[in-house]
């Protein structure tokens, strides 16, 4: 028997926003990025529909790229303040990931962040609010996910909280707000959208549900995502894409990711490559590095309209030129020495990365290395080449 893990509601289509007008509840909290919500309207729009709702509102604006532990606490002090019933990250998954980190400690103010480390550890939530997820990127799928990605700047480590505690109550799931998002974002979280499927369908987990979705998933992203890309205003390739972040993430969260997220995310802490940047230049590699593990890439190359694994990993790199993305680490101006100096620490690290559990193979250190050093390159990864 297997529990399908996904937001108690979800609520999709251009317009859902306005979904917020039938909460029921007292109080809320938003929790948002920079500006880009209150510049697009989004986020007044927010606050008059949970007015209409009969729930006060307050904001709290600023989380960074990539947040930390530091901002999940000073959020989570105005929260205990406020004392919501409701908390909603509204933005990007930095935002939303801040938001379910600032709900653990405002439910367990006590809780340190390095005791929510390790997976699966997040105490029982729910006590005091409840949370609700909309996205205004495509990529992560947040929305429907027990994961949030936290940095540690001083130890210059992301690491993943996992818990099917932080599954959102609601998502919603509206393409009009993403049109303000800028094209090089729409294409970084689309390439990790396009990683969840592939990830997720690899994996070591076999689910009927997340095959399905991962496939659907696969298929959208290939048909939509150089559109929303060109054309920020097309709502339609904007909604199809949010939605299969949306399948990309429910598979994920029922069949978990693989060595491209353990990998992408020490590049991600260390050098601040964004996270679907990174993923992309992996991806490809580490498809060539499982294909000694798994027959099931196949299945996915005849979604996109290819045959074999290989075909599969360069239609991958095609559509990453496409939508004007890297396609080597070493693009991002490190050097060669700086790479050298932490490919052990990154490498390490990856290898404990609760990803790695999910792969198709069980990877060494050495082999982890050797995919690095490819990509770091942008050469193909073989066996025996760059060894
Ligand atoms: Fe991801």
């Amino acid at each position: 028997m297997s529990k399908l893990f996904i937001a108690g509601q979800v609520f999709h289509g251009a317009g859902s926003l306005e979904e917020l007008k039938n909460i029921k509840g007292q109080k809320a909290v938003i929790v948002t990025g920079g500006s880009s919500m209150r510049k697009s309207g989004t986020l007044d729009k927010a606050i008059a529909y949970l007015t209409e709702a009969g729930i006060q509102t307050q904001v709290f604006e600023g989380v960074e790229e990539d947040p930390s532990s530091a901002t999940c606490l000073k959020g989570a002090e105005i929260i205990q303040n406020f004392q919501p019933d409701w908390i909603i990250g509204l933005g990007g998954c930095s935002a939303i990931d801040a938001a379910k980190i600032m709900w653990v400690f405002y439910e367990y103010p006590d809780v340190e962040f390095n005791d929510m480390i390790k997976p699966f550890t997040v105490p029982v939530l729910r006590n005091k609010a409840k949370f609700i997820a909309i996205p205004s990127t495509s990529g992560t799928g947040t929305e429907t996910t027990g994961l949030a990605v936290i940095t540690d700047r001083e130890k210059g480590v992301k690491y993943p909280v996992v818990s099917y505690e932080l599954t959102p109550d609601i998502a919603i799931i509206d393409g009009e707000i993403c049109a303000s998002m800028p094209a090089h974002v729409t294409s970084n979280t689309g390439l990790d959208a396009m990683t969840h499927c592939v990830e997720a369908y690899v994996s070591n987990i076999d689910d009927n549900i997340a095959d399905a979705l991962s496939k659907g998933g696969l298929e959208i992203v290939f048909a939509n995502l150089k559109e929303a890309v060109k054309n920020p205003n097309n709502i339609t390739a904007r909604q199809n894409m949010h939605d299969a972040s949306f399948m990309a993430g429910l598979a994920f969260n029922n069949a978990w990711l693989g060595i491209v997220h353990s990998l992408s995310h020490q590049v991600g802490a260390l050098y601040g490559i964004p996270h679907g940047a990174a993923n992309a230049i992996f991806l490809p590699n580490v498809i060539r590095y499982n294909a000694y593990a798994t027959e099931r890439y196949p299945d996915l190359a005849k979604v996109i309209g290819k045959e074999t694994t290989e075909e599969l990993a360069q239609a991958i790199e095609t559509l990453r030129s496409e939508v004007n993305n890297q396609s080597a680490i070493k693009e991002f101006g490190i050097s060669r020495e700086d790479w050298n100096k932490n490919l052990d620490f990154m490498a390490n690290n990856a290898l404990i990365d609760p990803c790695t559990g999910f792969n198709p193979r069980v990877p060494s250190l050495d082999e982890l290395k050797t995919i690095y050093n490819a990509c770091y390159e942008g050469v193909a990864y073989t066996e025996t080449v760059i060894a």
